[in-house]
This record gives structure tokens, C-alpha cells and sequence, in this order.
């Protein structure tokens, strides 16, 4: 048995090159350019869950969901407090494993093979599927040592390349110019928005190919907020961005799917549009139109 094969999905899933906000399939691919595209011959759902079942000791937070997340796309995941938002997303890096009473059942595949597959290392793991949280937590250490802190820790980069890092990630979450001069200060000067663009530099830092955003935005005013969606937007297609929002703006502004939890259920999901505008479910409905606490 091949390491690949559990829960019988191959590695050869055909790869579904459909736009996946309007199901239309693409243009001609030009053969150079798919020459060097390094997603080649992966599959075109980065993660994947089937049957996942989550519990803390008896209670069940969420059953039986299955999912499959797109590579290079944005899945919004929204509810109501309590219904599980964070607890599914945590689980996709494994960051529940050390929660007491934390169970699952079913299975998360990355790149078609098993989260929990005996030779994943959780190091790796993380590297690849990152995560910024609801409040902004440098670390403390410098802005520039923030920055590389991962890289360093994973043996990426040394020496004067670590300030090409740090450089090249400051400019790309747009901090550049706030921080060139204050490089070696505290992070905990910046003012909250920044704390969050600088946590955002660093996960991006390693070269996640999944990040996972758990309400990236709720700490932080209405510009900084736009500061950050504007960025999030510009990481799609390279990565692939799962983030919990309790803005319902928010998630028709960046994502291309939506997840609607509610209740110990997913209840719903599907292109951000068609979620907001057309609802299946009654409970979807009455969530997104706002008569739903
Ligand atoms: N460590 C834990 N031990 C026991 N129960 C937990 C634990 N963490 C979360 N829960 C429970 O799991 C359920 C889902 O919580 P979760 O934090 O995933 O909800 P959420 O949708 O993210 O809510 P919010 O929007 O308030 O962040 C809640 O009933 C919560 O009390
Ligand atoms: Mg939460």
C-alpha cells in the first residue's frame, strides 16, 4: 500500500481546472507556461476532507463534513458563535492534537495524503499549511527577527540573506517604508494593523502553500482591515487562503467559496455569490441576510 492510498484516494485525481467562482472551464493553457507551473500534475484540491467528524470529550462540535478546498482560491467560513468555525480550522493543521478531549474522525488529506499519516512531520506540516490569528502576536524580538523567525527555524535562509527575507516579505505585506528605519525595534510599537501585517509577513515567510486566518481582521480599524483584505486578495492563486470572518462583507469582498456552519453542521457551501444571493437552505438565508443573530 502506497502511502497515498488512504481512504482510496489516489494521487492521480484529475486536475478540475474550472474557474471555481463561475464553474466555466479556461482558455487554451499555453503548453510553456504549464511547463514550469509548480502546481504541475498536483491536485487541484490542496486539502480535502472527508467524513470529519470533531469532538471534545462527548460533545460533538461538527460531523460528517466533506470539503475540498481548490488550490489557489479563498473560502470564507462563516456562523454563528459557537458553531465550530475555529474548531474545523485548527483541525486542518492539527493545531487541536494537544487540546484535551480533542477527537476526530474521517480524515484531512493535504495534497492527497492524510494530516495524521505516521510519517507526517509536524514541523512540515505547519510550514505548509500556516495560520494568522485573530490577534496580532509578534513575537518578542525585533521586527526584522519576527520576520525571519521561521526561517531561521526551518534552516531556509542565513546570515545576509536573512535581511533579503526580511526586506522582500516587508515590502510584499506593504511595511516596507513603515519599518525600514526601526528594524531592529520592538514590534509592539506598530500600531495594531501593522502588528497584524508583520505576523501576516512572517507566516509568508516560509512559503506556506495553505494559510488559515482565523477573524485576521476583527482586532483592527476599518483601514487597516482594507489594508489587510486588499493583501489577502493579492495571495490568491499562489496560495490558498481559508480564513473565519464574522464580516459577511468581508467574506463576499475576498473569497471565492463560502462555508455557512451552523448548529454542529455545515449547512451549506458553494461560490461566494450564489451562497449570498441564492441560498438553498432557510438557515443560510436568514444568516446571511442578517436575521440571524
Ligand atoms: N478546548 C475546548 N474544549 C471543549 N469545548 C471546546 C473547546 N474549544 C471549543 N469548544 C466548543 O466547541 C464549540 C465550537 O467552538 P469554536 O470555537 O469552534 O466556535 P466558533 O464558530 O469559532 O465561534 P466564534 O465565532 O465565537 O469564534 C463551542 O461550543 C465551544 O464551546
Ligand atoms: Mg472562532
Amino acid at each position: 500500500m502506497t502511502e497515498s492510498s488512504n481512504n482510496g484516494v489516489g494521487p492521480n485525481v484529475p486536475l478540475d481546472r474550472r474557474d471555481p467562482a463561475t464553474g466555466q472551464a479556461p482558455g487554451p493553457v499555453d503548453p510553456a507556461l504549464e511547463a514550469i507551473d509548480p502546481d504541475r500534475g498536483r491536485p487541484a484540491n490542496v486539502i480535502a476532507t472527508r467524513g470529519l467528524s470533531l469532538r471534545f470529550g462527548d460533545k460533538t462540535i461538527l460531523s460528517g463534513i466533506d470539503m475540498l478546498f481548490p488550490r489557489g482560491t479563498i473560502t470564507a467560513l462563516i456562523g454563528p458563535t459557537g458553531s465550530g468555525k475555529s474548531t474545523f480550522l485548527r483541525t486542518l493543521n492539527r493545531m487541536n492534537d494537544k487540546v484535551s478531549g480533542f477527537r476526530y474522525g474521517g480524515d484531512v488529506l493535504l495534497d492527497d495524503e492524510s494530516i495524521w499519516a505516521s510519517h507526517q512531520d509536524l514541523l512540515a506540516l505547519r510550514r505548509r499549511v500556516g495560520m494568522l490569528f485573530q490577534r496580532p502576536n509578534p513575537f518578542p524580538m525585533s521586527i526584522r527577527d519576527n520576520v525571519v523567525a521561521g526561517v531561521k527555524a526551518h534552516r531556509i535562509a542565513k546570515g545576509k540573506q536573512l535581511d533579503v527575507v526580511a526586506e522582500e516579505r516587508l515590502r510584499q505585506v506593504g511595511l516596507w517604508d513603515a519599518a525600514k528605519d526601526r528594524l531592529g525595534d520592538s514590534p509592539f510599537r506598530l500600531s495594531g494593523g501593522q502588528q497584524q501585517l508583520l505576523c501576516l509577513a512572517r507566516a509568508l515567510a516560509v512559503g506556506p502553500e495553505v494559510l488559515l486566518l482565523d477573524e485576521p481582521t476583527s482586532s483592527l480599524d476599518p483601514i487597516s482591515t482594507e489594508n489587510v483584505e486588499a493583501m489577502l486578495k493579492s495571495l490568491a492563486p499562489a496560495l490558498t487562503l481559508i480564513v473565519v470572518t464574522h464580516n459577511l462583507g468581508q467574506a463576499r469582498r475576498v473569497s471565492h467559496h463560502t462555508m455557512f456552519f451552523y448548529d454542529g453542521a455545515l449547512v451549506e457551501h458553494g461560490p461566494t455569490e450564489v451562497l449570498f444571493e441564492h441560498p438553498r437552505e432557510d438557515q443560510t438565508e436568514r444568516y446571511v441576510t442578517g436575521r440571524m443573530g
